[in-house]
Parts: C-alpha cells; structure tokens; sequence
C-alpha cells in the first residue's frame, strides 16, 4: 500500500448516452476493497470524520456535488476539493482527514480497506500525535 497522499483519476468512457467511470481495486487505487460506504443528506455547514486510522486506507470520490477533504500527516495540511465523479482522492493510513464544505444533494463515496473496527480510530487529535511521536 502506498504512503503518498494523491488524487486518483479515474478512467472516463464518455458516450453521447453519458459517461461511465469505474474502479478495479489494486490497480486504479493500491489496496482491496473491504468496504464500501458512503455520507450523503448532509445538511449545511456540518463536517465529517475529524480523525484518524491506524491502518485503514480509504479512496473518497464526490459521485454528486462537491465537498472538501482536508488531510493532516503531522507536517502539513492538504486540501483537495472534490467535484467531479471521475477522481478522487487516496488517504493512507496515519492520516488527520474531515470532510467539510458539502454542497447540497453532495454524496461521498468512500472505499476502505478494512472492515469497520472502531478500535482502528483516533478520535483524539492529541493522540494522533502522539502516535506520530512512536
Ligand atoms: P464515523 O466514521 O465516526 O463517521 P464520520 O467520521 O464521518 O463522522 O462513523 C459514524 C458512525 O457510524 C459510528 O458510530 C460508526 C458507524 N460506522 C459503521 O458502523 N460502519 C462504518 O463502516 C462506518 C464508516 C461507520
């Protein structure tokens, strides 16, 4: 799995019916998908995530309307507005990362590569750090 945070674009076959766009994990995004989930009905002015994950890797796509991902990995801040359903962006794991800034009707895909285990968050930004210190 890789360590570096980037913005992945998607194939795109456009056709004059519309465009169709897909993901073949391990090889459009470096890890197996475990799950799937996705945020949407997000009312206005509310953010998402706020933490981190010890081992979780997640590729997040805007499927519809747009929002920002802000990552944190201790040393710098990245922001990466998400606007179209072709690209998105791949969070590694020990990454700081909310989603803010949802437009309306917006919808986040994300894909992880684990199954859900609370015990794999960091909740507290303290903590984060702290784990960067190891
Ligand atoms: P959480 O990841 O904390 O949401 P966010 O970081 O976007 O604010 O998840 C919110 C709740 O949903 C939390 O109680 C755990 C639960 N949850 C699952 O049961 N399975 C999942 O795959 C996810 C992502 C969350």
């Amino acid at each position: 799995m890789s360590s570096e945070i980037r913005i992945i674009t998607l194939p795109k076959i456009e056709d004059y019916r519309g465009n169709l766009s897909f993901i073949e994990e391990e090889n459009h995004i470096p890890f197996k998908i475990r799950r799937v989930y996705w945020i949407y009905d997000v009312p206005g002015g509310e953010f998402r995530g706020s933490h981190a994950f010890k081992e979780t890797c997640e590729f997040i796509v805007a499927l519809s309307g747009s929002f920002d991902v802000v990552l944190n990995n201790g040393v710098r801040e990245f922001k990466f507005n998400l606007n179209r359903s072709y690209f998105g962006v791949y969070v590694p794991q020990m990454i700081w990362r909310k989603l803010e800034n949802f437009s309306t009707n917006s919808l986040a895909l994300i894909m992880a590569s684990t199954e859900y285990d609370e015990s794999d968050y960091i909740r507290e930004l303290s903590e984060f750090k702290a784990f960067l210190q190891r």
